[in-house]
């Protein structure tokens, strides 16, 4: 069953019906500066249950609560650690998500029936002014169909969502364009789960040491479901090249004229500098911007990611820019939309290794 979804302006009128809509229980996407959220009442189990239903997204894979201010922390986390408060202060409103201890008034919806909440104050005014009018803490997984990428536009949104949900805020394109860093403070040492807007780096500037998630960790218990490989998953097949700049420059090339020559079509994701020495491969390039400035590759991955599916190559063909600051979150979510098919170039034989076979 279809229902209308209103386009809503990003102003004081647009805000305050989105805010209604959250109050009466019903579903508003909104732009936050990572990817636009799919909001529900957090404290309202029966949103929550739309949430889910609306996304197709497995009842095992917990949400995000968002709060207007990091005051409002004690409403859905029972206990604020140290370490918690410091971050809270020096990242929030951004994008950072805590794993706390869960809060009583916290449906077990959100968390998947598990003891702990993910919590974040987005830096986006559109997402605080919203979550503040609404006045209660408003869950918010990324506004896509399960499984699909995340979306950074309102006409991401429309196309996985229209028709499920009651509203979407359009803000034109979110800023950051990779979701949140997810921090779990709840074992004995800070936990990495996701890669997102803030680095590792800056958390270890804060923290010291923090322990990094492994996939392999991952295919145990399901943690963080949002670490299972098969993620933000296009419908042509995408194959990552990681290694030396020059040697996963020449794989995409071979890789590529193969696929002409055997009357395929390849699709390459990949930044400014690799779309202008491949040009002539007549492949379907979406440029990412310049290696170097990877707040703007961020910032386009998932537009370019979807611009190319839509288009639907043979394949698409992505570079790795390795795994410092942001480039930890890109390499992150390109592997999952790889699902298995990375390939690994040693910089020491210059032979490629697949760490999985595809299917
Ligand atoms: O940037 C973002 O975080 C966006 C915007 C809308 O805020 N939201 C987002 O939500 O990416 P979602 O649901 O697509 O991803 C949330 C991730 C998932 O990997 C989920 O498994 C994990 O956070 N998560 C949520 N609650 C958790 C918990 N209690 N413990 C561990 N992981 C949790
Ligand atoms: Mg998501």
């Amino acid at each position: 069953m279809s229902i209308e979804t209103r386009i809503l302006n990003p102003d004081a009128a647009g805000i305050a019906a989105a805010a209604a809509l959250l109050r009466a229980g019903r579903l508003v996407a909104f732009p936050t500066e990572t990817v636009y959220g799919l909001g529900g009442d957090a404290l309202n189990p029966a949103a929550v249950a739309a949430i889910f239903a609306a996304k197709g997204r497995p009842a095992d894979d917990p949400l995000i609560v968002h709060l207007a201010d990091a005051a409002d922390l004690p409403r859905v986390a029972s206990a604020v650690p140290p370490a918690a408060r410091e971050l809270a202060a020096a990242f929030w409103p951004g994008p950072l998500t805590l794993v706390l201890e869960r809060g009583p008034a916290v449906p077990l919806a959100v968390t998947a029936g598990g003891p702990t909440v993910a919590v974040r104050v987005p830096a986006h005014p559109v997402a605080r002014a919203l979550i503040a009018a609404a006045g209660t803490p408003i869950a918010a997984p990324s506004a896509n169909r399960f499984g699909h990428t995340s979306p950074t536009t309102a006409a991401h949104v429309l196309a996985d969502l229209g028709g499920r949900i009651a509203a979407v805020i359009d803000d034109g394109p979110t800023p950051i364009g990779v979701e949140s860093t997810v921090l779990d403070l709840t074992r004995p040492a800070p936990t990495l789960l996701r890669p997102g807007g803030v680095s590792l780096e800056e958390l270890q500037a804060h923290l010291g040491k923090v322990a990094v998630e492994s996939r392999s960790a991952a295919a145990g218990p399901v943690r963080s479901p949002g670490l299972l490989e098969r993620h933000y998953a296009p419908h042509s097949p995408l194959w990552l090249v990681i290694g030396p700049e020059e040697a996963a420059r020449a794989w995409l090339r071979a890789r590529a004229a193969a696929e002409r020559a055997a009357g395929r079509r390849a699709g390459l994701l990949v930044p400014d500098e690799d779309a202008a020495l491949l040009a002539d491969l007549a492949a379907d390039i979406e440029p990412l911007g310049p290696a170097v400035a990877l707040d703007e590759v961020a910032r386009r991955l998932y537009a370019a990611l979807r611009a190319l599916d839509s288009r639907h190559p043979d394949c698409i063909l992505a570079r790795d820019l390795g795994e410092g600051g942001l480039a930890r979150a890109i390499r992150d979510r390109l592997s999952r939309a790889a699902a298995g098919r990375v390939v690994v170039l040693d910089p020491e034989e210059g032979a490629a290794r697949l760490p999985h076979t595809p299917a």
